[in-house]
C-alpha cells in the first residue's frame, strides 16, 4: 500500500509517522535509524548542546541517510537557541520544528529561509495560532502523550477530532500513539500522520537505559500513578507557584520546573536545565528514581507502555506499526465488503 497523505507529501517521508522530540535522547544516530525505517527522523537541537555541535550532528545525520529528517527546536529548552536555528537555516534543514513554547519570535526567520515549519502544542488553541503565523503543518499532543501538559488539554482523540474541524493545515497527532490500531484511530479522527515520542524509546537504537525500555515493556497502562502523572490537573497551589515565578525564574529552569507542576511530581523546585535532566536517563538508576522521572513502573513514557511487548529495531517498530495497519484496512475493507456495489 502506498501511504501518500498531506504529510508525506509535504515532509517526503515514506510512512505519515514523525519521531518525537526528545531531550537527551534524540540525538543523529537514532534519527538516522528513524529516517531510514520511513518515518520521519528527528534530531533533538538540545542533544547537540552546541551550535558547533549541532551542525556536526546535522551532517553526520545527512550522511547516514538518504530520507528527510527534521530537527527539533524546543523553546525553553534548547540552549543557544538564536544560534541553533541559524546554524539549521544555514545547513538548510528541509524541516525546522518548534516546540512547547510561543514561537512568535523566530517564525520569520524560518519562514523567511524556506524551511517547512511544524509547530508543536498541547492545546488547539496553540496551534490555532501557529497555523495563523504561517505554520505548514502543526502537531497536536494530548492528554494521553508525555511531555509538556496545559491546563486545556483534551485528551488525543478529542482533540484531534475538534482540531480537525478548526485546522486547515496537515494535523499531526500525538500523545498515546504506539500502534497500528492507535496511528490508524488517529487518522480516522483526522489526523495526517502521528508522532512518536515514548513508543520510538522501546526500540534497541534509542540511548537510554536498558532498564528503563525494560520497565515500558513491564508498564501497563491503568496504573493509578501514570494515570495521574498524565492526566490529572496540576495541584493548585503548585500551578498559582510557579505561574507566578513566571518573570523571577531564568527560563530554562521555569520551563522544566512547569513541566513537572503539571505532571505533578513533588520535587518540583528542584530543577536543572531540562538537557542536564534528560541526561540521567542513560543511566541505569534513572530507571529507580521515583521523584525525577515520575510514574511506576519507572520511566518518563505515556500511555504507549501498553501497546510496548518488547524491546524491536526502528525498523520492526515501524514496520510493524504499517504493516500491521494494512492489514487491518485490508480486513475491514473486506468484512465492510468496501468497493463492492450496496446490496
Ligand atoms: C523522555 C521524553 C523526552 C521528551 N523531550 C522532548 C523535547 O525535548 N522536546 C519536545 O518537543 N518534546 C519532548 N518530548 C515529547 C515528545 O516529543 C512527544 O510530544 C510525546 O512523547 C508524545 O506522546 P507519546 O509519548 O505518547 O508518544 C519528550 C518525551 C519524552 C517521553
Amino acid at each position: 500500500m502506498r501511504w501518500k497523505t498531506r504529510l508525506t507529501d509535504l515532509l517526503g517521508c515514506k510512512y505519515p509517522i514523525m519521531q518525537g522530540g526528545l531531550s537527551g535522547i534524540g540525538t543523529w544516530e537514532f534519527a538516522a535509524a528513524v529516517s531510514e525505517a520511513g518515518a520521519e527522523g528527528c534530531l533533538t537541537a538540545a542533544c547537540s548542546r552546541t551550535p558547533d555541535r549541532l551542525r556536526e550532528d546535522i551532517r553526520k545525520l545527512r550522511n547516514a541517510t538518504n530520507n528527510p529528517f527534521a530537527v527539533n527546536i524546543t523553546i525553553g529548552m534548547c540552549p543557544h537557541i538564536d544560534e541553533m536555528l541559524e546554524v539549521c537555516i544555514e545547513e538548510k534543514v528541509h524541516c525546522i520544528e518548534t516546540a512547547v513554547f510561543n514561537p512568535e519570535k523566530y517564525v520569520r526567520r524560518i519562514k523567511d529561509s524556506g524551511a517547512v515549519w511544524i509547530h508543536k502544542a498541547a492545546t488547539i488553541d496553540h496551534i490555532r495560532r501557529a497555523e495563523a503565523m504561517g505554520a505548514d503543518a502543526v502537531v497536536l499532543v494530548g492528554l494521553d502523550g508525555y511531555g509538556f501538559k496545559n491546563i486545556r488539554q483534551l485528551p488525543t482523540f478529542t482533540a484531534i477530532a475538534w482540531a480537525r474541524r478548526q485546522i486547515r493545515v496537515p494535523l499531526v497527532a500525538a500523545g498515546g500513539v504506539g500502534d497500528s490500531r492507535t496511528m490508524l484511530a488517529a487518522m480516522m479522527a483526522g489526523a495526517d500522520g502521528v508522532y512518536i515520542g515514548s513508543g520510538l524509546m522501546a526500540t534497541k537504537e534509542c540511548p537510554i537505559s536498558e532498564k528503563i525500555k525494560e520497565n515500558m515493556v513491564k508498564a501497563t497502562p491503568d496504573h493509578p500513578d501514570l494515570i495521574r502523572e498524565l492526566v490529572a490537573p496540576p495541584k493548585p497551589e503548585d500551578y498559582r507557584e510557579i505561574m507566578e515565578l513566571r518573570d523571577k525564574m531564568p527560563f530554562e529552569k521555569w520551563i522544566p520546573a512547569l513541566e513537572k507542576v503539571m505532571l505533578k511530581h513533588h520535587d518540583w523546585k528542584d530543577v536543572d536545565p531540562m538537557w542536564e535532566m534528560a541526561e540521567k536517563l542513560k543511566d541505569d538508576r534513572a530507571a529507580d528514581a521515583v521523584t525525577s522521572l515520575g510514574a511506576r513502573p519507572k520511566g518518563p513514557f505515556s500511555f504507549s507502555c501498553g501497546y510496548i511487548d518488547r524491546v524491536v529495531t526502528v525498523k520492526e517498530f515501524i514496520e510493524n506499526m504499517v504493516r500491521g495497519a494494512e492489514e487491518i484496512m485490508e480486513e475491514l475493507a473486506r468484512e465492510w465488503q468496501l468497493g463492492r456495489p450496496a446490496g
